[in-house]
């Protein structure tokens, strides 16, 4: 079955954010991300590195505005644009620094936005490596979001979580051969989850653990290791409460790969210990 992966590979490439205090965001991620300023873009922070990068906005803390996947190539996008051009927005203006004139924008049915383009800049590697990967939101109607991101943007299913019921909790999607570059937990409310960095160890993990050690920023979940994905993992928060996942090892997935389903349960979000379920 034809499918993002097959056709038209996408990895997440940055996030738009929206703060209140965009500043003393934006030193956090220079400081302990290594980012380096691009410019202020009208009323957004733009900032880079090899392998990751962040918008920030002003509005309302905690608020993900866009998160942006880029394609391979023009001529990928050019089939991906083909495809969604009845959704197509013009992408907002502080895409330009980071992605070429062709991205575009669609959102999905509760107004989540996808930048999709293509990177202006070749990714490199960063002196301490984290690759921005993926992102994960709760939501109020998971079927309804699953239907649109898999049916209609091509995103395939990797793994699935399950109550005792047999009701579908979590479900994590891939856009190329990584396990996931988005997923979505059944919640009580539309609100943005975490985003994560893919590390190339366990030893990464150790180094970022003492990097933010060395900032006072306290590892609230992990370290462990995911059931779906199978990735070593902890997670921390940026000021603005904004959960960030340091993450190794996470699992490849062939196009014609399964979903797995996983029972909803401690276990599964960490094998190693507490999970960290999400109402
Ligand atoms: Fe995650």
């Amino acid at each position: 079955m034809s499918s993002l992966q097959t056709d038209t590979p996408l990895s997440l490439h940055h996030l738009h954010v929206t703060s209140d205090k965009p500043e003393a965001l934006a030193a956090f991620y220079e400081d302990l991300f290594e980012l380096a300023r691009m410019n202020s873009h009208g009323d957004a922070i733009v900032l880079a590195a090899g392998e990751r990068a962040v918008v920030i906005g002003d509005g309302k803390p905690g608020e993900l505005a866009a998160a942006a996947y880029t394609a391979r190539d023009h001529a990928a996008l050019a089939l991906l644009r083909a495809r969604l051009d009845d959704l197509a927005e013009p992408p907002p203006s502080t895409a330009s620094l980071l992605f070429h004139d062709d991205a575009f924008t669609v959102r999905d049915p509760q107004g989540r936005r996808l930048i999709l383009g293509v990177a202006r800049v070749p990714r490199s590697a960063d002196r301490m490596a984290a690759r921005v990967q993926h992102t994960v939101f709760q939501t109020t109607e998971l079927e309804k979001v699953l239907d649109f991101y898999v049916n209609r943007i091509g995103f395939a299913v990797s793994d699935e979580v399950v109550d005792e019921d047999g009701a579908l909790m979590t479900c994590f999607l891939r856009s190329d051969d990584e396990h996931h570059s988005l997923a979505f937990f059944r919640g009580s409310n539309n609100a943005w989850d975490h985003h994560c960095y893919e590390t190339r160890s366990w030893n990464d993990i150790r180094d970022w653990g003492d990097r933010f050690a060395r900032a006072r920023r306290s590892i609230f979940f992990g370290p462990g290791r995911h059931g779906p994905g199978n990735n070593l993992f902890f997670m921390v928060t940026d000021p603005d409460g904004n959960r960030i996942e340091l993450s190794a090892e996470l699992v490849q997935v062939d196009a014609g790969g399964l979903p797995g389903v996983w029972p909803h349960e401690e276990y599964t979000l960490n094998s190693w210990g507490r999970g960290w379920i999400r109402t």
